[in-house]
């Protein structure tokens, strides 16, 4: 295992499949009228071999989890063929994906066969005048729901997320609370983080934890449920008398830096120790220039053990950062 400067192990990779997304999400990608998004070329992207190396280079210092993101991952042709070839990989638990649902019909059984057990949905709303606002494109909340039935009839195991945005989606918070206990499927609630610039992020459009634990317990009564694994960024509760559970993923309110086990390798190949770093180590161009094994390792390493990142703790309850940082769709969510 290595460990940062904070004591903390390299334990999960986050790998980003492709920068492109489908959606354009107002919190993430939003649509601005003449914004043209610039993608990378196809030669810029990591081939599936690459990854796999990547992933194996990974696991030899510690990394257990892998989860593939984007933009949206099934944009990526064939990605269960990637899927199968990380799951094979000994030394590697867990092999998920967060996806916006989309094409989740058509890949559940494909990401299934290829080994995968669970997948994360992002969900923001049930009712699609709100829904379709929220991801730009007018994709309606059907839609979704069909592929996150799709990955539960295969057997899949499926958390919903849910990006909470004040005076967008609140009223949202109760009717997908209802709907998803009923459906036995855990929904996560996400405040609003201030990744990007595009997204005109202000503290006063998040809905936090607290207020949306709130909301829910005086009609729906909780109690907590222990953590999985350290470092898991969700808080998680199960609605009394039930198996089911709801989690908060608190970035703003209540920052878990302190235990954050977290990389990150973009699209391109290069290594984020942050969701908020600006820069990344370009381990892909080492990698094509002919690096071994052991100088891709060292490299990570390296980086590794002099992290420091902290940043939503920093931030604090600063209402304003002037700070650069980078797109989430670039750097993987
Ligand atoms: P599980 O393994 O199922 O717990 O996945 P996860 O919750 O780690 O991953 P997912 O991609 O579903 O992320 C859910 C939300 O948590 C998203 O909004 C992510 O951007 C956010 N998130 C995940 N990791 C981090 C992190 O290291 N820092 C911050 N600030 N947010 C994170
Ligand atoms: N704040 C919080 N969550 C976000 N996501 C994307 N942008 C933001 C943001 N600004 C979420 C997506 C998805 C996950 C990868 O990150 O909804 O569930
Ligand atoms: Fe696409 Fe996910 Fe960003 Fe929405 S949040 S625009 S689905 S990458
Ligand atoms: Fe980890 Fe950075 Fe997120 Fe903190 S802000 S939890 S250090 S990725």
């Amino acid at each position: 295992m290595v460990y940062d400067a904070y004591e903390r192990p390299l334990l999960d990779l986050r790998m980003s499949v492709t920068d492109r997304c489908n959606f354009r999400c107002t919190y993430c990608m939003p649509d601005i009228e003449g914004k043209r998004y610039c993608f990378m070329d196809r030669e810029q992207l990591m081939t599936f071999e690459e990854m796999e190396r990547f992933a194996r280079l990974f696991v030899k210092l510690g990394v257990r989890k892998i989860r593939l993101t984007g933009g949206e991952p099934l944009l990526r042709k064939n990605i269960d063929v990637l899927v199968a070839m990380l799951t094979n990989i000994d030394g590697v638990h867990d092999v998920s994906l967060t996806t916006n649902g989309f094409f989740l019909k058509k890949y559940a059984k494909k990401l299934k066969d290829a080994g995968m057990k669970r997948v994360n949905v992002s969900l923001d709303a049930l009712d699609d005048t709100i829904f379709t606002k929220m991801n730009g494109v007018g994709v309606r909340s059907e839609h979704i729901l069909e592929g996150i039935d799709a990955a539960l009839a295969e057997g899949l195991h499926v958390k919903v997320n849910m990006v909470v945005k004040k005076g967008l989606n609140d009223h949202e918070i109760l009717p997908m609370a209802y709907f998803f206990k009923k459906k036995g499927v855990t929904l996560r609630f996400i405040e609003f983080m201030d990744v990007g610039s595009l997204n005109g992020w202000k503290l006063d459009d998040v809905v936090t934890s607290k207020q949306i634990y709130d909301i829910i317990s005086e009609h729906m009564p909780l109690e907590p449920v222990a953590s999985s694994h350290v470092g898991e960024v969700a808080k998680r509760y199960r609605y009394v008398g039930t198996n089911v559970e709801v989690g908060f993923i608190s970035s703003v309110s209540a920052a878990f830096c302190s235990d954050c086990t977290r990389s990150r390798l973009s699209a391109d190949g290069k290594l984020y120790t942050c969701l908020f770093a600006t820069n990344g180590t370009d381990l892909l161009s080492m990698m094509r220039a002919g690096a071994s094994d052991e100088q891709l390792i060292s490299s990570i390493e390296r980086v590794w053990r002099k992290r420091v990142d902290r940043y939503s703790e920093e931030r604090g309850k600063q209402t304003t950062w002037n700070g650069k940082r980078i797109e989430m769709s670039y750097i993987g969510g």
